[in-house]
């Protein structure tokens, strides 16, 4: 079965990822070609969490196409706040607007929205699950900025447990030819073990570090990210690990002098703002570059039926078994409605929704 809704980016098959890169040039360079790509479109973007970039991204591009935007940035104004359930809200809205970019802070819950929306919906994040179109961003700046997504020394430092844009970049990048990993991170926030598993079966090599100034010389990409307050259960654990990690010019001046460094934003305090100034800091054009992606994948979900939609990867199987993630879509009282949909993997049954073996 052939479907529209980009929940993740594994969805996206390499060809499908390098033609969306492809096209993402062309805008950037040319963009009064594309300009009139989506006359007469609407996207509808629903955040129900905050966001500044990848919300206004999604609005910019889809005004540059010539597109009109819809939507809510808080909740609290729809009637979501009087209780409106998932189901009942996208259905409603695919049947206003052309595609829906959404964001929510409940893991799966972009997976849920799909199952109600007769247009193509994309995950803007679900919780610490997936973020889709923040990696696009970083593999077009990637293109972009180094020439190549194969042979790469990356380095990833932060909150690497709570990341989901780092366990998206990993994941797509261990597709491309010899790209190496170094994970530096406390042990409290190291990868998740899955991950490691992936690198392992791509044949990908990483190693762990607990140390930014020791791992940083032989990066060819540094990715910082913020320790992510929002999913600690304690401030008192947060703080422990907040400041760890700082990248500034002492430490920069150890790597190599075309390393580039991304950070999907918003920084907190791991990189010191004199780092703006080196030309090797790519963030600000990161954000931009999202942008371009954003237009490209909007152009493309938007070509007419078939020509650029996703496999299903794995076929559902109902069940009563129910996933037992605190943070998952399928335990929250107001979306009683969904399926209990599963899926096999590798002989374990997993949520459809966040994915986490039941
Ligand atoms: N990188 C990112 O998702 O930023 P926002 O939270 O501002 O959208």
């Amino acid at each position: 079965m052939k479907h529209k809704n980009l929940i993740d980016l594994e969805y996206m098959t390499t060809e499908q990822l390098e033609q969306t890169i492809r096209l993402a040039r062309i805008i950037k360079d040319k963009p009064d070609i594309y300009k009139h790509a989506c006359d007469g479109k609407i996207m509808a973007t629903l955040f129900y969490e905050p966001s500044t970039r990848t919300q206004m991204s999604f609005q910019t591009a889809m005004l540059r196409l010539g597109g009109k935007i819809i939507g809510f940035d808080n909740p609290l104004n729809s009637s979501v706040a009087k209780g409106e359930n998932i189901k009942d809200t996208i259905t409603v809205i695919s049947s206003y607007a052309d595609i829906i970019a959404m964001r929510h802070p409940t893991e799966g819950s972009a997976k849920a929205a799909s199952l109600y929306s007769s247009v193509p919906l994309i995950n803007c994040g679900d919780g610490g699950h997936f973020h889709p179109t923040q990696t696009l961003t970083d593999v077009v700046t990637l293109d972009f900025e180094k020439g190549r997504l194969d042979n790469l020394k990356i380095g990833l430092c932060g909150d690497l447990l709570n990341g989901r844009t780092v366990h998206s970049l990993i994941k797509t990048m261990s597709h491309f030819e010899g790209n190496s990993f170094v994970l530096i991170s406390t042990k409290e926030l190291s990868v998740p073990q899955y991950i490691k598993d992936i690198l392992d079966n791509a044949g990908c090599e990483y190693t762990e570090a607990d140390n930014l100034k020791d791992a940083i010389s032989d990066l060819d990409v540094l990715y910082m990210t913020r320790i992510q307050r929002e999913r600690f259960s304690s401030e008192e654990e947060y703080q422990s690990q907040k400041g760890v990690f700082v990248l500034d010019t002492e430490k920069l001046a150890l790597a190599k002098e075309d390393m580039i460094i991304l950070h999907p934003l918003p920084r907190v305090d791991e990189i010191a703002i004199e780092v703006d100034d080196d030309p090797r800091a790519c963030y600000f054009k990161q954000a931009e570059y999202g942008m371009y992606g954003r237009m490209a994948l909007i152009v493309l979900l938007l070509r007419p039926e078939g020509s650029f939609s996703f496999k299903t990867p794995d076929p559902i199987i109902r069940t009563d078994r129910i996933c037992s993630n605190p943070k998952c879509i399928i335990t929250d009282p107001q979306q009683y409605y969904l399926p209990k949909n599963t899926y096999e993997k590798d002989g374990n049954i997993c949520c459809d929704y966040c994915d986490r073996i039941i």
